[in-house]
């Protein structure tokens, strides 16, 4: 007889709004992520528009993506985006340091990356270069894009084939300060930030830039604390989180080939999430009351070692339903802190990491968790059901995880829906949820889930992982109870 877990709904009254862009995505000059994955060139055999890869546009938009960074990470602090404007031929080159040592010759600049933006229908997200640039060239980047009359970067602009300015309003101010953008201490990154965030001036007239500071490596609170302390509120839209659920960083395992231990230290990796949230937002909360700064965690995903026989600078790897189990999982956790948490961005969008696209020339195939992601866009924008629950346990070698986590939200039409997942690698487990508190009447479902854990789509069999309508559920009285598969993230659908 299996244990049941009852999950108990709470009214939407005062709820918090999941903001959809906790469902962002990244895209660095990085391996084949923008060159290859995103951008062939206009002359490419690959059906494109300006150079941007169609199929690659028509499953993010089908994905819904909210938001989309660029151009690092790591890249962000190395990047002089002057050098990616005006005529292609006559654009620098330039070394790629971190990723790889290759030469990139700029063929990808500003221009390409906002238009694409809106061939995405996607907000951009651009990271300013503070480890090796300047204020003045921040401040001119931010008037090229942004400002609509006549100025020494707008009338550049304007020269370059832009004459509307792009309103981008949502900016980085340098990236992993701690390390690759500048090892810097956070008091030093704190007056920087003062200075670059001084002169990034507010031209897009939309009710003010968000400028996001470069955030806390995982568990270093002294980081959030000394800029939240430092740094005067109203020059701050978001403080950055960065969390990669790597086991290991000096043996971070196959992306495939992993045994249940490893799958069981990645989870543990993954929840870690639920801590690290919770902590930084206490202390974003002694500073910011209101909860008007939002925490943004814009890099979080899976990090194995890269595929064997590819350029290790790259950082390519596969995508099993481990990754669709830590998507789900995570999703969850940003969902049920959607008051503090307001963006994130999964890293990175194709072939770089948990990517939700892998491409090879010309074939390209979604990723497990591309299907997760398309499985909860349904809770962007929508209101959060609080919800109380303990969860069983899944246990390995005398260790304990929490097997089950969930999240539900209430789209503008009236929709309920409970997005669920169970860690357990072998046992299948069962929830009750009493409908009559939400006045719902029937129920509909989809299931991701596959016989393995190792599981993922390839070129030759794209579609072994897809989701499909899920059956095993039942309603009886008001009651609905759930039986979840070893491994599987779930969406219902309440009406
Ligand atoms: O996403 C890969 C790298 O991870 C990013 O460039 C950097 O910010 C982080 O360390």
């Amino acid at each position: 007889q299996k244990e049941t877990t009852v999950i108990t709904l709470k009214n939407t009254e005062n709820a918090t709004t999941i903001n959809k862009n906790i469902y962002g995505h990244f895209a660095e000059h990085l391996g084949r992520c923008v060159y290859g994955g995103f951008f062939v060139g206009d002359t490419s055999k690959i059906p494109n528009t300006a150079g941007v890869r169609n199929d690659v546009v028509t499953a993010l938009k089908d994905l819904k993506i909210p938001n989309l960074r660029w151009p690092g990470g790591c890249f962000a602090d190395t990047y002089h985006w002057k050098d990616g404007i005006g005529p292609k031929e006559q654009r620098p080159t330039i070394v790629n340091q971190w990723w790889g040592g290759v030469t990139e010759d700029n063929s990808f600049g500003t221009h390409d990356f906002l238009n694409m933006c809106e061939l995405l229908g996607t907000e951009p997200y651009l990271a300013g270069n503070v480890g090796s640039g300047t204020v003045q060239e921040l401040a001119d980047w931010v008037q090229y894009v942004n400002f609509a009359g006549k100025s020494p970067m707008s009338d550049l602009r304007v020269k370059n084939g832009r004459k509307e300015p792009w309103k981008v309003k949502i900016w980085g101010v340098g990236n992993e300060a701690w390390g690759c953008g500048g090892n810097m201490t956070a008091d030093y990154y704190a007056g920087e930030y003062r200075k670059y965030a001084t002169f990034m001036s507010d031209w897009t007239n939309t009710g003010g830039l968000m400028r996001v500071a470069s955030g806390a490596n995982s568990g270093d609170y002294n980081w959030t604390e000394t800029l939240m302390k430092n740094i005067p509120s109203n020059m701050l839209g978001g403080v950055a989180l960065h969390h990669y659920s790597v086991i290991d960083w000096k043996k971070k395992g196959d992306a495939v080939d992993f045994a249940e231990d490893i799958y069981f230290r990645t989870m543990t990796e993954a929840l870690k999430m639920e801590e690290l949230v919770t902590k930084h937002s206490a202390i974003m909360d002694k500073y910011d009351p209101k909860k008007k700064i939002a925490l943004v965690v814009d890099e979080w995903g899976g990090w194995y070692e890269v595929e064997k026989g590819s350029n290790p600078g790259f950082l390519f790897q596969q995508n099993t339903m481990r990754d669709a189990v830590l998507a789900g999982t995570t999703l969850n956790i940003f969902n049920n802190h959607a008051d503090r948490v307001r963006m994130a961005n999964l890293a990175q969008c194709v072939n770089v990491l948990q990517a939700v696209i892998l491409t090879d020339k010309t074939k390209m195939l979604l990723t497990p968790t591309y299907h997760v992601m398309k499985m909860y866009n349904v809770h962007q924008d929508a209101t959060l059901i609080p919800l109380t629950f303990e969860s069983p346990l899944y246990t390995l070698n005398d260790k304990n995880l929490p097997a089950i986590n969930v999240s539900a939200s209430k789209d503008a039409k009236g929709l309920t829906h409970i997005s669920l997942v169970n860690i357990d690698s072998k046992k299948e487990n069962k929830i009750e949820i009493d409908l009559n508190a939400l006045g719902i009447k029937t129920v509909s479902g989809s299931i991701l889930s596959s016989s393995k854990l190792q599981d993922h789509n390839t070129f030759d069999n794209p579609t072994k992982i897809q989701p499909i309508a899920f059956k095993g559920f039942e309603v009886k009285k008001g009651k609905l109870t759930v039986n979840i598969p070893p491994f599987s993230v779930i969406t219902l659908e309440g009406k």
